[in-house]
């Protein structure tokens, strides 16, 4: 059953298992940063303390810096993870883009699925994490596809956790659309500082000594 529903919530394997206590804010090199991400985790481990009130509105989060590599899917994640393994709820993650195409596949012959389907566990499942707001291309159809989900999603009170390099109002979703957003959120802002970077760059300056010094 929780194997079932791990399977299902398709949390991507670099985030596998992620706690929030394991999400640093000393990584981020600016004090301020640091500042913004301690109050972000903040925000995070109060919401799962208080997590029945907020589902019983129906609020999620909506972490958000335009920084790329900030941490902001680091974080999303590992709230997921928290309400899958220790609240029990059934959680999904996918990005927008991804839950568009998965949406348009639909429409060939072949497909397993029917678009309905889709849309069905898109819409009612207890925890929708999305990825990456913002960056698919914007259309007509996007728009209706999209506040089909969050109108549905909104109306029964299902919590919908977002990440974005765009704040609410900035997204270019048409207004209907961003109101729903508005409505089901709590903003989180994250800081502007590409910790993927920093991580990276300390990776490589590790294997590079390794590699000079020939040990392997
Ligand atoms: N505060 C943190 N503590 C530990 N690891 C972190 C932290 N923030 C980010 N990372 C790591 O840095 C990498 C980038 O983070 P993440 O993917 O969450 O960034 P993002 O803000 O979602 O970026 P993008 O805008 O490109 O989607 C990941 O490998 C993540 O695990
Ligand atoms: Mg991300």
């Amino acid at each position: 059953m929780q194997s079932n529903r791990l399977k299902f919530a398709n949390i991507p394997t670099e985030f596998n298992g992620l706690t929030i206590n394991s999400f640093e804010v000393n990584c981020y090199q600016e004090d301020f940063n640091r500042q913004i991400a301690k109050k972000a985790k903040q925000m995070v481990a109060n919401y799962i303390h208080g997590f029945d009130e907020f589902a019983q509105t129906g609020k999620g989060l909506y972490f958000y810096s335009e920084k790329r590599g900030s941490g902001k899917t680091r974080l999303a994640v590992s709230l997921g993870n928290v309400l899958l393994n220790k609240i029990r709820r059934q959680v999904k993650f996918i990005t927008s883009i991804d839950l568009l195409k998965e949406i348009k596949n639909t429409y060939n012959e072949e497909s397993e699925y029917t678009e309905s389907q889709i849309l069905e566990t898109i819409t009612n499942v207890d925890v929708l994490i999305i990825d990456d707001i913002g960056v698919e291309k914007k259309s007509p159809w996007v728009n209706e596809i999209l506040f089909g989900i969050f109108d549905n999603r909104m109306k029964y009170r299902k919590i919908t956790i977002f990440t974005s390099n765009c704040e609410i109002e900035n997204l270019e979703h048409d207004e209907r659309l961003k109101s729903r957003i508005l409505k089901m959120c709590i903003p989180v802002k994250m800081p502007e500082e590409d910790v993927r970077k920093n991580i990276a760059k300390s990776e490589n300056e590790e294997l590079q000594m390794r590699l000079m010094e020939g040990k392997g």
